[in-house]
């Protein structure tokens, strides 16, 4: 395979392509509302019209809307229905012979559609992503020879460095300076990890990512191992995800088959070879360390870091481990230049993320945005609004964020401006709350999952959460002294400053973030007898 055979593919494709396009979503979401039903009716239409020559249903990723599924949407008109039923489906190809559709007309400009921008799920929605051809066809894997015959490596790791990309699994950390780290570390064994643990409650942004475009991940890791001198990768993905390992266990065959991954990789001398590790679904494997040691074979337990896995990871070798999302970033970066990516995002924020917008909200789904949009625009325009209500408060960082109240709606939504609310951009969890929740409750609940997910390597973490959840427990059941609500902060402090894990020390930020910014609900649950001393939170 070499840069011809690649764009005559590419070719091959694009004439192959139907004129019209009939694209059913197949992904999990949309599955669980019978989405393969839909597409075997659709599929049935089209030979039952005769349009066969001009028209074809593609089952394709997540179209992000997934609230409103089973979704379908036809090029080049971009119509869009929602909640299309098996029944109904076949009156869409009806009405490309001038039917009359019945099915529920979406709008595809309607703000959750039009605000975003995409560069990650640029794709998504509309390729196969069970056909390398397809992705070959809008450009793929273009990035990766280009990085192979016109990049050196430093280049590689020095355009990823000056594009500003920073980690989308939750910390944020210079990708370019990771990759240099990895890089100029001495030994020929490296490694590159891609991290799809994704184990927050309410995230499904990595998965979505893996099941729609996995061919997109796939090339960010074969750049990701040219740039820092690894030959082997491993994708960790939780055994709840079965479509998205299906369908990487397909994009890998597909692309050894195409001398795209394996040996020699476009006839050069890389190699490169990807496996997936699949895991058997703990929070805490999601933590780098832990996870290394499950892909060794170990009981995924964190590892006191330093040494940083960039340093001694898998089998104590140099590795280089980002984010599913971090990875989907890299070919466009690499296709399209460092000086495209920092113009999009903020000063210290560039790009765009990914969100799983969920809670008491008109419009939920999947969203990417430029970094910098304000919380309310995500919430108001895209999601819609609370129906029938008011927002109270935005949850953003899952198990390991804050809740943000409705009075700091206009902070922007990047690293720095969420931290500096109490929260974190996390992974990419966005659970909006209205006037009816109770906000003891959610700490209760995100302290429950801590509780259930620590791993019991520490003392603070494994007995901090269980005491915290019980003292959540007794303010709940209005059985709490106003020293209960003290101990409750002091200890949050002390889980935080002395957990030897992000798990731990992250873990009771709901509660501080809660106390910081809705005291009153606490104090309201707390005897009355109590509370003759002034409260410090
Ligand atoms: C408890 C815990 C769970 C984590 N889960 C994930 C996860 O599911 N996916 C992920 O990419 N990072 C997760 N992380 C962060 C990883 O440790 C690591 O920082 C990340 O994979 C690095 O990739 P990035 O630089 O591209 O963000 C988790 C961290 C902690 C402490
Ligand atoms: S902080 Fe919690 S999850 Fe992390 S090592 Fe300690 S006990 Fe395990
Ligand atoms: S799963 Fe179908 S739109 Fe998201």
């Amino acid at each position: 395979m070499d840069w011809t055979n690649l764009l005559e593919i590419a070719e091959t494709e694009q004439k192959r392509q139907k004129s019209i396009r009939v694209h059913c979503c197949t992904s999990t979401g949309c599955r669980a509302a019978n989405s393969l039903s839909v597409k075997q009716n659709l599929d049935n239409a089209v030979a039952e019209s005769g349009l066969g020559d001009r028209v074809e249903v593609i089952g394709v990723g997540c179209m992000g809307f997934c609230g409103r599924g089973p979704l379908v949407q036809v090029d080049p008109e971009d119509l869009l229905y929602e909640e299309v039923t098996p029944e109904n489906a076949p009156s869409i190809i009806e009405a490309l012979d001038g039917g009359e559709a019945k099915p529920i007309k979406g709008d595809s400009q309607h703000p959750f559609f039009s605000r975003q921008m995409k560069i990650v799920r640029q794709h998504t929605g509309k390729v196969d992503p069970e056909r390398i051809e397809e992705y070959i066809a809008v450009g793929g894997y273009q990035s990766l020879y280009k990085a192979l015959y016109e990049m050196t490596p430093e280049q590689v790791v020095s355009e990823i460095g000056k594009s500003g990309l920073r980690g989308r699994g939750g910390g944020g950390y210079p990708t370019g300076l990771k990759w240099a780290t990895v890089a100029k570390m001495p030994g020929k064994q490296k490694y590159v990890i891609c991290n799809g643990d994704e184990g927050d409650p309410g995230a499904f942004m990595d998965r979505s990512v893996l099941e729609s475009d996995p061919h997109l991940v796939l090339e960010g890791m074969a750049i990701a191992g040219y740039a820092v001198g690894a030959d082997h990768g491993y994708i960790y993905v939780r055994a709840e995800y079965p479509l998205a390992i299906q369908r990487l266990q397909k994009a890998i065959q597909q692309a050894k088959k195409y001398g795209i991954l394996g040996s020699q990789i476009f006839e050069s001398p890389f190699d490169f070879k990807i496996d997936i590790r699949i895991g058997a679904g703990a929070f805490v494997c999601g933590e780098e360390t832990a996870l290394i040691q499950s892909i060794e074979g170990k009981r995924g337990n964190p590892v006191p870091r330093p040494p940083y896995p960039a340093e001694s990871g898998l089998w104590g070798c140099p590795t280089l481990i980002n984010n599913v999302e971090t990875f989907a970033n890299i070919a466009p970066i690499i296709r399209e230049g460092a000086e495209w990516y920092v113009s999009i995002g903020t000063k210290n924020s560039k790009g765009t993320k990914i969100f799983a917008l969920t809670g008491k909200i008109r419009n939920n789904g999947l969203i990417e945005v430029p970094m910098g949009i304000t919380l309310r625009e995500i919430v108001e325009e895209m999601g819609g609004g609370v129906p029938n209500g008011e927002v109270k408060a935005v949850q953003t960082g899952g198990p390991s964020g804050g809740c943000i109240p409705a009075s700091l709606l206009d902070t922007p939504v990047d690293y720095d401006s969420l931290n500096k609310v109490g929260s974190m951009m996390g992974s990419g969890g966005m659970v909006v709350m209205d006037r009816e929740t109770n906000m003891v409750e959610v700490a209760r609940f995100y302290m429950e999952f801590c509780r259930g997910e620590t791993c019991g390597k520490c003392v603070p973490c494994r007995t901090g959460t269980v005491q915290l959840y019980s003292l959540l427990t007794k303010i709940l059941n209005k059985q709490a002294t106003k020293t209960d609500l003290e101990k409750l902060e002091t200890l949050s402090y002390m889980v935080k400053e002395t957990s030897l894990c992000g798990l731990g020390i992250s873990a009771p930020n709901p509660v501080l973030s809660t106390l910081r910014y809705f005291p009153q609900e606490y104090l309201e649950l707390i005897q009355e007898d109590s509370l003759n001393s002034k409260v410090t939170v």
